[in-house]
């Protein structure tokens, strides 16, 4: 940013854009000040979104569910740790129903789904039917079917449904989405993103509820937390099996099922060694039965859509390699590009010819009006902040009834990348029809999120 004229430029983008987002929500009558918030699902994922649950005056942990005892002991301590009144609790005798007592019996404005995969689409069902609003952990559901059927049960019941989707809150991400607004970018044409990030250590562990990474080689039933049931998805599945940290902001930037939608999709998979690799190398693993385990998730699924508005959007699962963490997101216009890998960033005619930039200049200038209001309450939340922000736009979006931000258009339409991905590999990397959940109302339907700094 060394040119003064560009350097204006810049800065009345940015200036244009805190202004011009403001923009009133959609707040019905009749909001709540407190809501009766219960949790099917209180392993690790549940007791992190525990932790901001109970840190909020406008919430009462109101009811806990979980089959596994030590799992629903840990988040009934959180609770009582918090000197928050000791919620009721399901799940002790290990019924894997038991879930549908609280959702009868609890009273409950809301429930917070995080339990394995295969079991969201089911209770979010159940939940919308029984009129309790669904913060649902990513994913929406495993097959197509799975998708349609929330899908249909959310329109009919009209429970409101949002994925809780938590990279859409990022800093860096948010700014990013300031900034496309405000055209810092052009008119985008290529988006990249994903889930890359090493799960050896998660998917395979020693079984011991002490340590939920590492330690073994173990999963399914001898397996602890995600070794459980997160393994088991690839020795069966190859996909894009979590797309939703990439494609979420993407879609947002791109104003996917507000305006423009996915037309096309392909999915390419590499070979699976990681996996097994992993298991040989660790101390004893090699005679391990687990070393004779077949896994047919590539470990790297590379997924390419479509947009209606002519952009390309580029995914890559990554969860079974050694890596340092990352979500690659590239966002590129006619103007130029960001890449979080190395937080940089490149605009044409501001930044010197050919050279990036470091982001933090235009990260600290176009920061969201949701960073800029609750930065301080956000640190020490899970996941560098997000974490906050998700519970938060649930939360606020229920008190005020006001539609989710991430509502069950993008849910559905985000999740459904898996299924379909599967499909596509299955039929030898064919490209494939991408479906309208929206049936049509993409092109009238506006973009909401992050518009008022609340949601
Ligand atoms: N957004 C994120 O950053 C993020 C991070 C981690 C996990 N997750 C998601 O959160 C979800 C949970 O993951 P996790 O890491 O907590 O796994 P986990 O295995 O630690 O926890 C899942 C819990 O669900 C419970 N459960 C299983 N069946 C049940 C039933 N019928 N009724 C009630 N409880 C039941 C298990 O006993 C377990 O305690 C997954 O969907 C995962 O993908 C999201």
């Amino acid at each position: 940013m060394d040119k003064q004229l560009n350097r204006r430029t810049f800065l009345s983008a940015g200036a244009t854009l805190a202004g011009g987002l403001m923009l009133p929500a959609a707040h019905a009558a009749g909001s709540k000040e407190r809501l009766r918030i219960g949790m099917i699902g209180t392993g690790m994922r549940g007791q992190v979104l525990l932790r901001e649950l109970v840190r909020r005056d406008d919430v009462e942990v109101a009811a806990l569910c979980d089959i596994e005892p030590i799992m629903l002991g840990r988040a009934l301590a959180q609770v009582e740790k918090a000197g928050k009144p000791r919620p009721q609790t399901f799940g002790e005798d290990r019924d894997p129903h038991a879930y549908r007592r609280m959702l009868d019996t609890a009273k409950l404005d809301g429930v917070i789904i995080a339990t394995p995969w295969e079991l969201h689409a089911k209770m979010a069902i159940d939940a919308m039917q029984a009129k309790v609003a669904v913060g649902c952990e990513v994913v929406a559901g495993v097959t197509l079917q799975d998708h349609w059927d929330v899908l249909n049960t959310q329109r009919k019941t009209g429970t409101p449904y949002m994925l809780l989707e938590n990279v859409c809150y990022r800093r860096d991400v948010l700014a990013v989405l300031q900034m496309v607004r405000a055209g810092l970018f052009g008119e985008l044409v290529h988006l990249q993103g994903g889930y890359q990030h090493d799960l050896r250590a998660v998917k395979l562990n020693g079984g011991d509820p002490r340590q939920a990474v590492g330690g073994g080689v173990e999963f399914g039933a001898k397996g602890w937390s995600e070794a459980k049931w997160r393994t088991d998805h690839s020795v069966q599945r190859n996909g894009e099996l979590y797309p939703s940290h990439g494609i979420g902001p993407c879609a947002m930037y791109t104003n996917i099922n507000r305006g423009n939608c996915f037309t096309r999709i392909n999915a390419f998979a590499s070979k699976a060694r990681g996996l097994h690799d992993y298991i040989v190398k660790q101390p004893g693993g090699a005679s391990h039965p687990n070393a004779k385990a077949k896994f047919k998730l590539g470990d790297i699924v590379t997924t390419t859509l479509s947009c209606e508005n002519g952009e390309t959007i580029l995914l890559q699962h990554d969860t079974s390699l050694p890596r340092p963490y990352s979500l690659g997101f590239r966002v590129q216009g006619t103007d130029g590009l960001w890449m979080d890998l190395n937080h940089s960033i490149h605009i044409e005619g501001v930044s010197k010819p050919h050279q990036w930039e470091d982001f933090k200049a235009y990260q600290d200038k176009f920061e969201h009006p949701l960073w800029r209001a609750h930065a301080e309450k956000a640190a020490g939340a899970g996941h560098g902040g997000m974490d906050f922000f998700v519970i938060h736009a649930f939360i606020e979006a229920l008190k005020a009834q006001a539609p989710m931000p991430i509502d069950i258009y993008d849910a559905i339409t985000w999740s459904a990348i898996t299924p379909l991905s599967e499909q596509s590999i299955a039929q030898g990397f064919q490209t494939l029809d991408f479906p309208d959940f929206t049936d049509g109302k993409w092109r009238t339907r506006k973009p909401i999120f992050g518009f008022d700094g609340r949601y």
